[in-house]
């Protein structure tokens, strides 16, 4: 993150330096209208002799607005540009990290938690440098600048004791902000505890619906909410106190400077010009102090985001090497397992048990098994979504952990089970990231995956936009959808993991028939609880709780009248009752 960020800072370094000096120069002529207005007053002593001289000082404090003016426009401009820029580079990066994370680490994220990174810690560290970059040079200049005005046009000894409550404030703020700080943090916790709980809710609307659960959830939402306005309300107790404190540091101020200055006239160590121009100075000083807790608080807000986000850019990303992915390969998909052991880091029951397995190129493996057997889990292996022991897995006698990941994955076309489909058009979810595929070629996979005829009849047809802002498709719909991926890809091994199972028995064996088709010359693997999708495979296994328990043809399989045969003899009965 500190690399990460350090760079983003460094590319930016002239509009920061053009900004630091504008604002050097703004401040800088700020001193000049108090003490123009003070020489006026001076002079005010005898205005006819002094009408000239009054009138030029006029022109003068003109001339310095005009200055003002100019040196303050690109100033303001830069004062949102730097830190805008900054923002929407540190998205981009996290963004990027977020693609590139092993799927170990990222399990562990919320989908909450992953929201509340781009829209508040981002947010939070764009602030902070933009109070830095446009309050905290400010306050700096003026505490140099009006300083060094106020001592070397007026009075030292003054200018020491009217300050005095300045620095006496500065010091209280310090102690104050450390209740802010943690009044923050506890507001910050509730903020994202909120934010989770709405992205649950709406996610699980319709379950929570069917179980009438709604109350239950409103309940729920009210208890967090006031919880985080609580939070909310004691972080705005502390910062009204901050605002007191400063109230009364600059009452003292004038108030000082009124006594004591006014003596200073009267001894006629300073001239009332001096003495207003002196004023003047003073208020000066009223915005950056004000602004200073409002940088530290800020400071500790981008701190805990810095935190968060530093976190997040030191999980592990996978290796992918782009320049050496690019080299023709010798992929052909011959895969051999070789006693292949494995476990999700937090579980503690093994997933996989000792798993061996060889499916030559061109051949199909039917996998069947009950839901949580690690049908799926072996799967993630073979596209290294998870770590593989080294020497597990190997394809075409080489160890899966010496194939490029990009490659790898290239050759593997996987099917997956959530359906999972983007809210964008269907052309777009099927095509899915690939790029130069005509029309005609989408048309032919979703003739072969019997999803055609629906699209057909969709008043936009393959331009039909689905998800959240669109159209909502059936399960079948869906699985079908996803399925003519397959038939895009040219990849040289097919993974179906339980596509098949919302598909009515027609339309599932039509597909089957244009699957075994395609991967005539290809690996192929289908993952099914039905028997009728993997009968015809030329090796079939049954797995158990993480082990092989059966393996073989659907002939063999039927005569060790094991488990297979008990799917075999439910399926068949189920569809002599449903014939019946
Ligand atoms: N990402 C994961 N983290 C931890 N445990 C998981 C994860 N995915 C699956 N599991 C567990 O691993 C086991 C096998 O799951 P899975 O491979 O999805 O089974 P199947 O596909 O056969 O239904 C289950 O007990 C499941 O709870
Ligand atoms: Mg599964």
């Amino acid at each position: 993150m500190k690399k990460i960020l350090s760079k983003i800072i460094k590319k930016y370094w002239f509009a920061i330096l053009m900004q630091i000096i504008f604002i050097g120069l703004n401040i800088y002529f700020l001193t000049y209208p108090p003490k123009i207005i003070g020489n006026i007053v001076d002079l005010l002593y005898n205005v006819e002799e002094n009408r000239n001289a009054i009138m030029m000082q006029i022109w003068y404090l003109l001339g310095i607005c005009v200055v003002l003016l100019a040196v303050r426009m690109p100033w303001r401009w830069l004062t949102g540009y730097t830190p805008r820029s900054i923002e929407r580079d540190l998205k981009d990066k996290l963004f990027e990290q977020f693609m590139r994370i092993k799927m170990t680490s990222l399990q562990n994220i919320k989908n909450g938690e992953l929201m509340s990174y781009f829209v508040k810690d981002i947010s939070e560290i764009r602030q902070f440098i933009y109070r830095l970059l446009s309050y905290g040079t400010r306050f700096v200049f003026t505490v140099i600048i009006a300083t060094y005005a106020m001592m070397s046009g007026v009075n030292v000894k003054l200018t020491l004791v009217t300050l005095c409550p300045i620095i006496v404030t500065i010091f209280l703020i310090i102690k104050i902000k450390e209740y802010v700080e943690s009044s923050f943090r506890k507001s910050q916790k509730y903020f994202t505890e909120l934010s989770e709980y709405v992205q649950e809710s709406t996610d699980a609307i319709r379950t929570t619906k069917a179980y009438t659960g709604e109350m239950n959830q409103l309940k729920e939402f009210i208890r967090k909410n006031r919880k985080l306005r609580e939070a909310n309300n004691a972080v705005d107790v502390h910062s009204t106190l901050l605002s007191t404190c400063l109230n009364i540091c600059f009452g003292l101020c004038y108030g000082i400077s009124l006594l004591y200055g006014s003596k200073l006239v009267l001894e006629g160590t300073i001239t009332t010009g001096d003495f207003v121009a002196f004023n003047g100075y003073i208020g000066l000083f009223v915005g950056p102090v004000t602004w200073l807790p409002g940088i530290i608080s800020r400071y500790k807000r981008a701190k805990l985001s810095y935190q968060r986000l530093d976190n997040v850019f030191s999980l592990e990303r996978e290796k992918i090497n782009v320049k050496t992915e690019d080299k023709e390969d010798d992929f052909k998909g011959n895969i051999e397992i070789k006693d292949l052991s494995f476990n999700y880091p937090e579980n503690i029951e093994m997933v996989l048990n000792h798993i061996n397995l060889k499916i030559n190129k061109g051949e199909t493996l039917g996998i069947i098994g009950t839901i949580g057997s690690g049908k799926t889990t072996l799967m993630n292996l073979l596209l290294r979504l998870y770590p593989v022991p080294n020497g597990k897995i190997q394809i075409d006698g080489k160890d899966i952990n010496d194939i490029p990941l990009l490659t790898l994955r290239k050759h593997i076309c996987y099917i997956t089970q959530d359906n999972f489909l983007f809210s964008t058009s269907l052309k777009e979810n099927i095509k899915l990231f690939k790029e130069g595929i005509e029309d005609e070629q989408i048309k032919e996979s979703t003739k072969n995956a019997m999803i055609y005829d629906d699209i057909e009849k969709m008043q936009n047809g393959i331009e039909t936009i689905i998800g959240e802002r669109g159209v909502d498709l059936s399960g079948g719909q869906k699985q079908r959808v996803v399925i003519s991926r397959a038939f895009l890809n040219k990849s040289k091994v097919v993974i179906f993991d339980d596509t098949f199972s919302a598909l009515d028995n027609r339309t599932e064996q039509m597909v089957l028939n244009n699957v075994k088709k395609l991967v005539k010359d290809k690996t192929c693997i289908i993952i099914s609880n039905r028997i009728s999708d993997i009968r015809d495979a030329d090796q079939i296994i049954v797995l158990d709780g993480g082990n092989i328990i059966e393996s073989g043809t659907h002939e063999s399989l039927l005569k060790e009248q094991g488990r297979y045969y008990n799917f075999y003899k439910e399926q068949t009965a189920k569809s002599q009752m449903a014939l019946n």
